[in-house]
């Protein structure tokens, strides 16, 4: 037989039309023969294809039929027969066992379990996972041009990376192999810390460092520690999408708070609930609006919260990349009342697949935090600590940062441009810093359409009202970082015309949004 697959029908007697049931080899298959011969009938015995007392072929006429040795149907067939499933002697016949333990023939229905991956469960789990269901990620934040969280990627040195890589896994030290310590690599927690102090004037100490896996799990670990399940915390509005899912995952009560061009509004904060437990903030550069908090709300800020007791979490993303003017210090270093828990990432300035953060604690939560990360995941892996404590020792990661801002400015100053030859009726919003800006939207235009669309044209707008807990305001986040010159300049022209297919323009003196439906037509795509 030509073909390495083979397949018969099984003929069994009486043969009813209909329960011939198909037994499949295939040769290239890692599957041992005997393995797959053994399954096709233990299927269709399971699944009453095979009736009780129905004669199975026999081994001869079987390795003839399917052109194999009768060696892995005489194993298949005896394993059938110890497990219950056959009877008969070989050589006088082989049947279908008549009486079958009434568990294997109940009748097969599909276990949810077992469909397609992907849709949610109809089965009871925790309320809290449920709540999330609903903010299931839409298709802009898979990797493409305009996709928010992506860094110059195709700028990382990564040859260097890879020497130094290859340095750590070429010899490792026993130690090495072993768990490593919860707060994380000694000599990296020393390196975040001198760049911290420098950098972001955070007020610490090496032992107050914790590396993490992505600021994602630092806000998973902090809602854990801080908060019990119903407790208030004050949250942006807009805000970060993953520290909100972070905190209703540890049952937090999300109140929203408006933010301005100063960042956080405290008032209007102290008015909706004088007494947080936290205070979720982006102060460096307001995730999604872009504004920078004030030192006179930051004041007031760290005042609030040492009247209520309350923490703040302080998110300092994207704080390296700032084009305007200088960088406002970070929120914990005015803090006189050890209550900032800061957070900071390497995903913006290295790369997103690294994992790797740090949290700097107040000393007198150190010891909550170890508790609660030895619950978790215990420590983030070593390797990539190794890697990122020679690359920052060396002086790599001041070179790389100091290359990423410029980068990101260039990218920055063609996206404005290109909005403004294309779309000059968005409105830009925020600072001029980070790796992807916001533009609002006038009235009656739906951000999520036209995310939607864009995505079928592979642009990774995000629509702002996604970052809303309550009215949404209507607006696109287009990120830069990871999108060049080139395909900035395709990407706006594309999402230009996407927006008009949809049948959005330019609002008119006259106040008409829309052109007629007629004027529709596709758009060119970018690739
Ligand atoms: C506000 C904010 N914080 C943190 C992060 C980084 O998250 P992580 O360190 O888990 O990659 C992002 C990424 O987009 C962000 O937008």
């Amino acid at each position: 037989m030509a073909s390495d697959m083979a397949t018969i029908l099984v003929s069994v007697s009486p043969i009813p039309p209909g329960i011939m049931p198909a037994v499949s080899v295939d040769r290239e298959s890692a599957k041992p023969l005997h393995r797959q011969i053994y399954e096709s009938y233990r299927n269709a015995i399971v699944e009453r294809r095979l009736g009780a007392r129905q004669r199975l072929p026999s081994t001869r006429s079987l390795a003839a039929e399917l052109q194999i040795s009768r060696i892995p149907i005489l194993n298949a067939f005896e394993q059938l027969r110890a497990e219950g499933y056959l009877e008969g002697r070989i050589g006088s016949g082989t049947y279908v066992a008549r009486s079958l333990p009434d568990e294997l023939l109940k009748p097969v229905r599909r276990n949810a379990s077992r469909g397609p991956v992907g849709k949610p469960s109809r089965r009871v789990i925790a309320r809290r996972v449920e709540a999330l269901l609903p903010e299931a990620a839409g298709p802009w934040f898979k990797p493409g041009p305009f996709h928010i969280g992506q860094p110059p990627l195709d700028h990382f040195p990564v040859r260097i990376w890879s020497r130094l890589v290859a340095r750590h896994a070429r010899s490792p030290e026993v130690h090495e192999l072993h768990y490593g310590q919860t707060m994380g690599l000694a000599s990296l927690r020393k390196a975040v810390a001198e760049y911290l102090k420098t950098a972001r004037a955070v007020v610490c100490e090496p032992e107050q460092v914790m590396m993490v896996s992505g600021s994602q799990q630092a806000l998973e670990l902090a809602s854990h520690v801080l908060l019990d399940p119903g407790w208030p915390v004050w949250f942006e509005e807009p805000g970060y999408f993953g520290a909100r899912h972070a905190l209703k995952l540890a049952g937090a009560r999300l109140v929203p708070v408006p933010v301005d061009d100063e960042g956080l509004n405290v008032s209007a904060g102290i008015a909706l609930c004088p007494r947080p437990r936290a205070i979720f903030v982006t102060p460096s550069h307001q995730f999604p609006l872009g504004a920078t908090m004030s030192a006179t709300r930051r004041l007031q800020l760290l005042d609030w919260a040492r009247q209520s007791e309350s923490w703040i979490i302080e998110d300092d993303y994207d704080s390296e990349y700032r084009f305007g003017n200088l960088p406002f210090s970070s929120l914990q270093g005015l803090d006189r009342d050890s209550r900032v828990i800061y957070v900071g990432t390497l995903s913006k300035t290295l790369f997103p697949a690294l994992r790797l953060a740090y949290i700097v604690l107040p000393a007198d939560l150190v010891d909550a935090f170890i508790r609660a990360r030895r619950a978790m995941d215990l420590c983030s892996p070593t390797f990539p600590q190794l890697v990122l404590s020679d690359f920052i020792r060396e002086g790599h990661f001041g070179r790389h940062v100091r290359k990423m801002r410029l980068l990101c400015r260039e990218r920055r100053t063609a996206l404005v441009r290109a909005l403004r030859e294309e779309l000059d009726w968005l409105n830009v919003l925020g600072d001029q810093a980070g790796m992807y800006l916001a533009v609002g939207l006038p009235g009656g235009i739906q951000d999520r359409e036209i995310c939607e669309r864009a995505a079928e044209e592979g642009l990774r707008v995000a629509p702002l009202s996604e970052c809303y807990l309550e009215t949404p305001r209507q607006g696109l986040l287009l990120g830069y970082g990871g999108t060049n010159v080139e395909e900035i300049a395709k990407g706006v022209r594309c999402l230009r015309e996407v927006i008009e297919s949809i049948g959005y323009a330019r609002p008119s003196r006259g106040g008409s949004r829309t052109i007629p439906r007629s004027a529709k037509k596709r758009p060119r795509s970018p690739h």
